[in-house]
Order: C-alpha cells, then structure tokens, then sequence
C-alpha cells in the first residue's frame, strides 16, 4: 500500500517535470512550391508560419523566438523540378547544417499544385517518397503537408477541388513510409468554405489569383500550419499559442 502510494507520488512528479521541461530546441526547414513561399510578394503561408522581418507590416511569428524556420520552397516547383533545379540540394544543406548543431529538424514536404500539370498523382507520391528517406538518412523527420485548397468555389458555395487526388497521394506516402501527416487540404476547404467566397478572396495575393495568399492569407494559413503543426506533436514544439488567430 504504502510503496504504491510512494510509486504514484513518484510517478506524478515524473510527469510534472516532464512536462515542465522546456522543448528540445527544434528547427523548421520547409519544402514546396509557391504555395509555400516566402517573398515579398508572398505567396504561400511560410511567412505566417516562421515570422519574417521583410513585409510591409508585422507578420506573426508562429514559433517561440529564435527558432530557426528556413523556407526553401520555390515558386512553380514541381517535386521533378525541385530536384533539378538543385532547390532540394540547398534545402539538403540547411537540414544537415541543423542536424549538426543538434536540433531536432522537421522538415515539411508540401506539392501538388504544379505536379498535377505534368503527371499522375503516383508520380509526386514516388518522387516524396525518395525525399523521405533522404531526409531521414540525413537524422531529420519529414512531415508531409497536403496542398493548400485554391479559393475557386462553385456558385453553391462548395469548393472545386481539383488538387484532391493530389492530397489523397500525400496521404498515402505518409501512411507507406509511417510520417506525421498534417492535412492543410481538408482544413483549408472547410475554412473557406465556413468563410465564403468574398472573405477567402479577400485572402488572395490578386483579386483573381485564387491560389497566391497576401499578407492577410499567410497569416491565417501559416496559423492554420503551425495548429496542426502542434496538434500532430501534442507538448513536443516551441509553437507559441494565439487563440485569437486558432
Ligand atoms: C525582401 O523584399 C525585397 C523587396 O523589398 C525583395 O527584393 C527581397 O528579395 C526580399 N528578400 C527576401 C529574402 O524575401
Ligand atoms: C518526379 O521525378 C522524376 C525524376 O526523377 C521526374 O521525371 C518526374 O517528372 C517527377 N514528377 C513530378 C510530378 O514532378
Ligand atoms: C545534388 O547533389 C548531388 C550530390 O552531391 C549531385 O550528385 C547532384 O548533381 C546535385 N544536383 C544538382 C541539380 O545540382
Ligand atoms: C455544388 O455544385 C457542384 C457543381 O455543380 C456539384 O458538383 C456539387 O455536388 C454541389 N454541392 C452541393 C453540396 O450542392
Ligand atoms: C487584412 O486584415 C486586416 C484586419 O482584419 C484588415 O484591416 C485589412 O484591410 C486586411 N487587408 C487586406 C488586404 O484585406
């Protein structure tokens, strides 16, 4: 009676510590096409997500200070033209250059709008693959993102949601090769489909570009990441809170 009252009082101390640990120092180095993006003229929610110093006017930070966050997604990428390019070779060196200072790297792998120009689903789906176990050979841990929704709705309200095979082979590799998976596809749909079409176009980077975000676009959907960021690795990331924004 008294050791398992002694073992209860030891194991709840056990959990209070743990979880008054401060996090492992984790780094954040993110892979895709515009939708990704960073840039002046934004583009994708990379900048919401990490924070950046070169807009216009503050964009949040999602991260606690100090957390490396390095976008190296590239406009009109392709997972193909990723590689040829030699874009994935730049964001091979950052993960390595984090890796070797000791952090833990999670990398994001987000594609699909350009891929599905060129090919079939299984071809992005094999191409993601490969840039998992690279990833993880370097002592990184993917994280697979499906695409971010384009804000074309139907004169019902419903969004035409062409990039849906594409989602459905992101998730697939993840459950093949056993990586977190963060839906940006779905939540994005049913956000802007909550929203309607007049506020999400008022996400766009044009008026007519339904799939480029401005500034106000990559701070809802970089919020949205770093939710389901954080959701996927409950108590684990230096993710600061912001229910206003959730
Ligand atoms: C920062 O913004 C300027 C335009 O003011 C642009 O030329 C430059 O490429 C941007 N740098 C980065 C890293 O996005
Ligand atoms: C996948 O990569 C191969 C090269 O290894 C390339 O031929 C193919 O076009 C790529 N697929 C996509 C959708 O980019
Ligand atoms: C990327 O790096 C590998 C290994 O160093 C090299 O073989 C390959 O040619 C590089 N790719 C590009 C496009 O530069
Ligand atoms: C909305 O309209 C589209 C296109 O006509 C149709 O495919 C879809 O089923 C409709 N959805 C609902 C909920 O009515
Ligand atoms: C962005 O959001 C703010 C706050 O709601 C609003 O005042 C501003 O007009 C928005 N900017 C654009 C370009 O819609």
């Amino acid at each position: 009676m008294f050791r398992q009252a002694t073992l209860s009082i030891a194991l709840g101390y056990l959990l209070v510590s743990v979880s008054a640990f401060p996090h492992v120092p984790t780094s954040f180095v993110l892979v895709g096409d515009s939708t990704t993006a960073n840039g002046y003229a934004f583009g994708g929610w990379g900048n919401g997500f990490c924070g950046s110093t070169n807009v216009t006017a503050l964009t949040p930070s999602s991260l606690a200070p100090n957390t490396p966050c390095i976008n190296t997604a590239k406009n009109g990428a392709t997972t193909g033209s990723f590689v040829a390019d030699g874009s994935w070779n730049k964001s091979i060196a950052f993960i390595q250059a984090e890796v070797a200072k000791g952090r833990r790297t999670l990398v994001t792998i987000q594609f699909g709008h350009n891929d599905m120009k060129i090919a079939p689903p299984e071809s992005m789906g094999a191409n993601i693959t490969i840039m998992v176990n690279q990833i993880r050979a370097l002592g990184a841990e993917p994280v697979l993102v499906t695409s971010l929704t384009r804000r074309t709705f139907f004169d019902n309200g419903t969004i035409q949601d062409l990039l849906g095979p594409w989602a459905d082979e992101t998730i697939l590799i993840s459950q093949q090769q056993q990586t977190h998976l963060l839906d940006l596809h779905a939540h994005s749909i049913t956000y802007v489909e909550a929203i309607g079409p007049d506020a999400a176009h008022r996400l766009n980077r044009s008026p007519d570009d339904d799939t480029h975000l401005n500034e106000n676009g990559t701070i809802v959907f970089g919020r949205m990441l770093a939710d389901l960021m954080d959701e996927s690795f409950p108590h684990q990331l230096p993710i600061i809170p912001n229910p206003g924004l959730t």
